[in-house]
């Protein structure tokens, strides 16, 4: 017999986040529902919203039915030993497809129309013309076709780039030439010049962009990363871009952040970098969504969003 929801126990445990905010949102949402901040040794609740909690916390909340992710990715997470029969849901968009989609029709605008050329050249007093390139010269792959990759791909196909897009399970997306596994993935690279990388990161994707993909890309290769640091390896791209096979990189994701002190990617003259804020969580439309996934879960409802631990996304 499922809970009503005014007898539901929510305990709130995000690493870096100002609580107070979060629990308003879920008590408005959630009328009724006891909602409180983890503290170790409190007493068991029936959902928890995380991120990056403490191993403490799993161990003592090993009787959630469900953790809720304020996040898409959980790489993080399933890096922790997870009770085995709580569901782990994850953010699905929740307003973060459409920052994804802008971010990277940007980065790939500013490379294709060199705006970052332009910028250089009014610093400099310059008036000069570059000459217009071909769209058909710059064909993108994105890696990864799920909640965000899906509409980074259909927002580029806008600008009539060719699009290629790449998934584990075959995919039939209005104007995205689809590829599927790792049998087409070398098919993929070759069709490609623009890399996007929107994988989630598990066993079968760290290092996936590394010396031998960046030189299956077409020449003039330009490499956007938006995923998690741990899918590059910075060291294959920095010399892919000092052999000029690369053009350059858009990196919002790195393997240690923030980035430290003295990295190369800081002041490389190719390399535009963000802190990790392609996407940002959106409180409203998280907590909307959450809380709308645990009452269809206390009805016995299936919500979408529900992660595979053993395929790690
Ligand atoms: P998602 O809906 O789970 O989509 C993942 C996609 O990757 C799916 O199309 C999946 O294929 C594909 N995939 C997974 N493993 C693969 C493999 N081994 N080979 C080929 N394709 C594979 O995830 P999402 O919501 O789009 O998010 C993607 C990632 O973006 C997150 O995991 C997170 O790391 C990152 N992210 C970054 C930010 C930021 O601010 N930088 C913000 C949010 C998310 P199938 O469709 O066949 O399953
Ligand atoms: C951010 O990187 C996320 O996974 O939501």
């Amino acid at each position: 017999m499922p809970l009503p929801l005014h007898a539901m126990k929510i305990t709130f445990c995000c690493t870096g986040t100002k609580a107070e905010p979060w629990l308003q949102g879920l008590s408005a949402a959630l009328p009724g529902a006891d909602i409180s901040v983890w503290q170790p040794g409190a007493p068991q609740a029936d959902y928890a919203v995380v991120w990056a909690p403490p191993q403490q916390f799993m161990d003592e909340q090993a009787g959630l039915k469900a953790l809720f992710n304020i996040g898409a990715g959980v790489d993080a997470l399933l890096k922790l030993r997870l009770p085995p029969d709580t569901l782990v849901v994850r953010l699905d968009d929740a307003g973060m497809a459409v920052q994804m989609a802008e971010y990277v029709s940007h980065a790939v605008i500013r490379h294709f129309r060199e705006f970052d050329g332009y910028e250089a050249d009014m610093a400099t007093g310059r008036w000069g013309y570059r000459k217009p390139r071909l769209r058909s010269d710059y064909p993108i792959g994105v890696m990864g076709l799920g909640v965000l990759g899906e509409r980074v791909a259909k927002a580029l196909a806008q600008f009539d780039f060719p699009i290629n897009g790449w998934s584990r399970s075959a995919k039939a997306i209005d104007g995205v030439r689809a590829f599927t596994g790792t049998e087409q993935f070398n098919e993929f690279l070759a069709a490609s010049r623009v890399l996007v990388n929107l994988l989630p990161l598990t066993p079968d994707t760290a290092d996936v962009i590394n010396k031998e993909t960046l030189a299956r890309l077409q020449p003039g290769a330009y490499v956007i990363n938006v995923a998690r640091g741990a899918h590059l390896v910075d060291e294959d791209l920095l010399a892919a871009i000092d052999s000029g096979h690369v053009a350059g990189a858009t990196l919002d994701v790195f393997r240690t952040e923030p980035l430290p002190a003295g990295h190369a990617f800081w002041n490389h003259p190719r390399i535009t970098i963000t802190p990790h804020t392609s996407a940002r969580t959106l409180r409203e439309e998280s907590i909307a969504q959450i809380a709308r996934k645990m009452a269809a879960l206390q009805r016995g409802e299936a919500v979408a969003g529900i992660v595979n631990p053993a395929r790690g996304y």
